[in-house]
């Protein structure tokens, strides 16, 4: 596993490289760590965890109530909505190709999928079950799902480790390939249009693609200071800064403002943008990535230049069969 620590150092070395950007397409698997294999049984029942709003206090929140397949893997809000209508201070990511990305959370606080999804269940403000004994229980009452984790896991009994192993086998299948881009790099030069062609050769000759790098355009695992150069305007109408980043878990002030480098795989879906939700639009949140972290003014043609390039990055959905969930026997909620 990565360490946080380390995981800076990894950021120190590679900016100071300046790497001509190599392009490459969305890997179709994602790699599982050693103790989670992705089997059909894993990925059936993590599809059911994650839809289901019963892993909730109210019955009300489901992963997918914020981080919605149905759409961009999240839920165009700026700030996402939990149990009793309760919201908190950063934009939810997409779980479309998360499966891709180092660390897991804006600021990198998660070092997987699994320790990911153990967070939200009980994070009260969010999904709000007072602990993961109540879920296991609420879990162990429903049949269906005590016939389901056996399916996935044998004799392994219903547990926190589980279920977040069952809902991160589930999103290491959500990915999304082919997008014009991909078909682009494979040879296929017709999949982009002149102008978005145009963008993607000023994205390398900005250095966009120094932070977003590899197939996920996510540089895994880097973390970058943002904003990287103070703006006392913008800051008065973004407040970019009022969040540490992750100094906010290491309390550690050279980690402050640091973020992890986000994707901009599907990025034309998923407003608005950066880790408040503050600007809503593709072309804002691409000018001021030029003025903030380049110290660029772009004209009107080279941010609609970039914006077309950003759109080729919207990939092929896989198709998802809504799961049908087990029934409660009575009323799970009292
Ligand atoms: C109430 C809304 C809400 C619910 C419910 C919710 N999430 Fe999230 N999710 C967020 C927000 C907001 C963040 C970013 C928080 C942060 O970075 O501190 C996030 C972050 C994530 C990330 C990290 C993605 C990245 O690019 O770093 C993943 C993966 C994820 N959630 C999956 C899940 C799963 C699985 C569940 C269900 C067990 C779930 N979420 C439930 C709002 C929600
Ligand atoms: C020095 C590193 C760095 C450079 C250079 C950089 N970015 Fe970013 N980018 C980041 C980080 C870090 C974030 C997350 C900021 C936040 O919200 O906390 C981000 C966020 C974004 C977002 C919003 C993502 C989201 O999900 O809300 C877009 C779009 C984006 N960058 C595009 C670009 C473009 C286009 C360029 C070149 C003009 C660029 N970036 C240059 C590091 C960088």
């Amino acid at each position: 596993m990565f360490k946080i620590r380390s995981l800076v150092t990894a950021l120190a070395l590679a900016s100071s490289v300046s790497v001509a950007s190599a392009w490459e397409t969305l890997p179709t698997e994602a790699p599982a760590p050693a103790d989670n294999a992705t089997t059909a049984a894993k990925v059936e029942l993590g599809q059911m965890l994650y839809h289901d709003p019963r892993l909730s206090s109210t019955g009300t929140v489901s992963c997918s109530s914020c981080h919605n397949t149905m759409l961009g893997g999240e839920d165009n809000r700026p700030n996402s909505m939990g149990v009793n209508g309760q919201t908190g201070g950063r934009s939810a990511p997409t779980v479309w190709n998360a499966a891709f990305n180092a660390v897991q959370f804006w600021d990198g606080r998660a070092p997987s999928l699994e320790a990911q999804a153990a967070g939200p269940v009980t994070n009260p403000i969010e999904m709000g079950m007072k602990s993961w004994d109540d879920v296991v229980a609420r879990l162990q009452s429903i049949e269906g799902y005590q016939k389901a984790f056996e399916q996935a896991f044998g004799k392994e009994a219903i547990s926190k480790d589980t279920a977040t192993k069952a809902i991160a086998a589930y999103e290491r299948t959500l990915i999304t390939p082919n997008s014009p881009y991909d078909k682009y790099v494979s040879g296929d030069k017709s999949a982009l249009s002149a102008q978005q062609v145009r963008g993607m050769e000023k994205v390398a000759e900005l250095g966009c693609t120094n932070c977003h790098s590899g197939p996920a355009f996510n540089g895994p695992g880097m973390f970058q200071k943002f904003p990287a150069i103070p703006n006392g305007y913008w800051e008065a109408q973004y407040h970019f800064s009022k969040d540490k980043g992750l100094a906010e878990v290491s309390k550690n002030q050279a980690d402050e403002h640091l973020f992890k480098v986000p994707t901009l795989r599907n990025i034309a879906l998923t407003a608005p943008y950066f880790h408040n939700g503050s600007v809503k639009t593709l072309d804002k949140a691409v000018t001021l990535m030029a003025k903030l972290q380049l110290g660029k003014d772009l004209t009107k043609e080279e941010v609609a230049d970039i914006v077309a390039f950003l759109e080729g990055l919207t990939g092929e959905f896989p198709k998802q069969k809504m799961p049908v969930l087990p029934a409660t026997p009575g009323s799970t909620f009292n």
